[in-house]
């Protein structure tokens, strides 16, 4: 048997190493101009519905990727009927196999590494470092579930106790699984998702955002590649309000692993509390309104570093990036000058440069609400920094890195989901008010703490609701297996995601006991 400690994540490539990047640019270059033509996979076939969109980038608005045909009414009954059908027998497929198939596609994901990293760039306008993380973290997502579905799929607990028979508790699939994904992940999301549920023996039916159908179309074409049954895994992309909600609503759903907005989250907890049918679990993994505390013993530059990757990172577009931050008001004012020249290096532009540290948002919609916030902040609130945008931005969703001072949390009524950052000065005296306030707000997904003062550190851990702390240091990028992830509240039901405890609640757990 593998175990746990036997696994090792992925090393990825390492593109500041001179001959590891010419040969992955040159590897990436060869997809730069493909068209990809995509749509539902059912039954292991490729659907051509009458809906069909054009895929065009998120920073060059004229540059298609490819078209992609979207999922209707007709195509959920004809994936609910197939995954229904073939549930029992990929619940018996034995754990071995499963698992053996996720590491397959571990492998295959490395094998077509430059894929997808020309498609999650140019798709969902990634960094090409960052889209070398999802690459990595969807293959750790593969490889760590497969040995967790070994360990704990594999042979059954032995129950001992005084009644002479044979009691053993053992883990089970529970039936059709509906995937609904966010964009912002769209390969390492949509996969840990649909590799939990299949490692666990369910049938999945996936529905990605409408954004990266294309990434999760290929993304599935892979599992398939891996030797996951073709009526076990089946991919509906399509609009969320419809698509998504029928697929929940179905009375044969036997659980739902959804992330992406609290919104949503609610929308799809109504519609499940309101079917027919049985009462399932929802693995919400939803927003924040992450905070990083910084008191008078941290060190200035390091702090600055970390927030500027917290915050900016990505674009801002990640469920834990930092969105508030707290400075004691005897380190604020030096923290805010070495942040603003850290600001005016960013730059901002082409993600397919090697030294271009943030792209593009992902579509018009999120850049008008961003552009709305940050016109909002500039009547209330005091800039602080705003990085320049070159002129060659003109053609993508790109906005600014910007930071405001404000009063108080209580001033941000919903997540931007951006690069947004917003700071408050605080005094010692007033820890404890910032505190609740920050608990007030409902959520809790990270938390960023700055201080050699460890008792500070504690205290502020343990009186705030978050799922992942992190101490003297940034507060993005959870490791499978190493840095679980998953927050509380307003932020998701848990469990963490590439964690020890995930797998379970994709399973029913029985017991069997034999009158020997
Ligand atoms: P979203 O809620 O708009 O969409 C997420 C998915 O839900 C999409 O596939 C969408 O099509 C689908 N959907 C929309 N309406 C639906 C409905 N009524 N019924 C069923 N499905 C529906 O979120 P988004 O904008 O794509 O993603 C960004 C959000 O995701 C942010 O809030 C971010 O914080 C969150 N997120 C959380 C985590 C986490 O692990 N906690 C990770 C990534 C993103
Ligand atoms: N798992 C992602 C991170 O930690 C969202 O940044």
């Amino acid at each position: 048997a593998i175990f746990g400690s036997e696994r090792v994540n992925s090393s990825g490539i390492n593109i500041d190493i001179e001959n590891e990047w010419t040969s992955f640019r040159d590897g990436v270059q060869k997809h730069m101009t493909r068209q990809w033509k995509k749509g539902p996979i059912i039954g292991g076939q490729p659907q051509e519905t009458a809906a069909v969109t054009k895929v065009l980038s998120p920073y060059q608005r004229q540059e298609t990727v490819g078209t992609i045909h979207w999922a209707g009414n007709a195509d959920v009954e004809m994936a609910m009927d197939k995954a229904t059908h073939a549930f029992n027998r990929w619940n018996q497929t034995g754990v071995n196999e499963r698992s053996a198939c996720l590491e397959r596609l571990a492998d295959l994901l490395e094998i077509h590494r430059n894929e997808l990293v020309a498609l999650c760039h140019r798709e969902a306008g990634k960094t090409l470092h960052d889209a070398i993380d999802e690459i990595r973290e969807a293959v750790d997502f593969c490889r760590y579930y497969a040995v967790q579905a070994r360990e704990k799929f594999g042979a059954p607990m032995v129950m001992t106790g005084p009644t002479g028979e044979s009691n053993e508790l053992y883990l089970s699939g529970r039936g059709v699984f509906v995937c609904i994904s966010p964009w912002n992940f769209p390969l390492a999301i949509f996969l840990g998702q649909v590799t939990a549920a299949l490692a666990a023996g369910n049938t999945v039916i996936a529905k990605p955002a409408e954004q990266t159908g294309l990434i999760a179309a290929r993304a599935t074409e892979l599992i398939l590649e891996a030797g996951v049954p073709g009526d076990v895994i089946h991919l509906l992309p399509g609009d969320g309000a419809t698509v998504g909600s029928h697929l929940v609503a179905d009375p044969r759903v036997a659980g739902v692993a959804f992330t992406g907005s609290t919104e949503t989250a609610r929308l799809i907890n109504q519609t499940l509390a309101n079917r027919q049918g049985a009462i399932v679990p929802l693995i919400a993994e939803t927003g924040g309104m992450n905070t990083m505390l910084v008191d008078s013993t941290a060190l200035p530059e390091q702090v600055v570093q970390d927030v500027i990757h917290s915050a900016f990172g990505s674009a801002g577009q990640r469920c834990s990036a930092l969105r508030v931050l707290y400075l004691q008001d005897d380190v604020a004012e030096r923290i805010i000058q070495l942040l603003k020249g850290a600001m005016k290096e960013l730059l901002v532009g082409d993600p397919a440069l090697h030294e271009t540290d943030i792209g593009p948002v992902i579509d018009a919609e999120a850049l008008t609400g961003l552009e709305r916030h940050v016109a909002k902040m500039k009547q209330e609130a005091r800039l602080i920094a705003e990085t320049p945008l070159p002129d060659d931005c003109d053609d993508g969703y790109f906005i600014a890195p910007v930071a405001f001072e404000i009063n108080s949390i209580s001033q941000l009524e919903r997540e931007q989901f951006g690069p947004i950052l917003h700071v408050i000065r605080y005094k010692a005296s007033e820890l404890d008010h910032i505190l609740d306030d920050i608990n007030d707000t409902g959520y809790g997904l990270t938390l960023g703490v700055h201080t050699r003062n460890e008792a500070s550190a504690c205290y502020i851990e343990e009186r705030l609701k978050v799922g992942n702390a992190y101490i003297n240091r940034n507060q993005i990028g959870a490791m499978v297996g190493v840095q679980p992830f998953g927050g509380q509240g307003l932020s998701g039901t848990g469990p963490k995601a590439g964690g020890p405890h995930y797998l379970y609640r994709f399973a029913t757990e029985r017991t069997r006991t034999v009158n020997t």
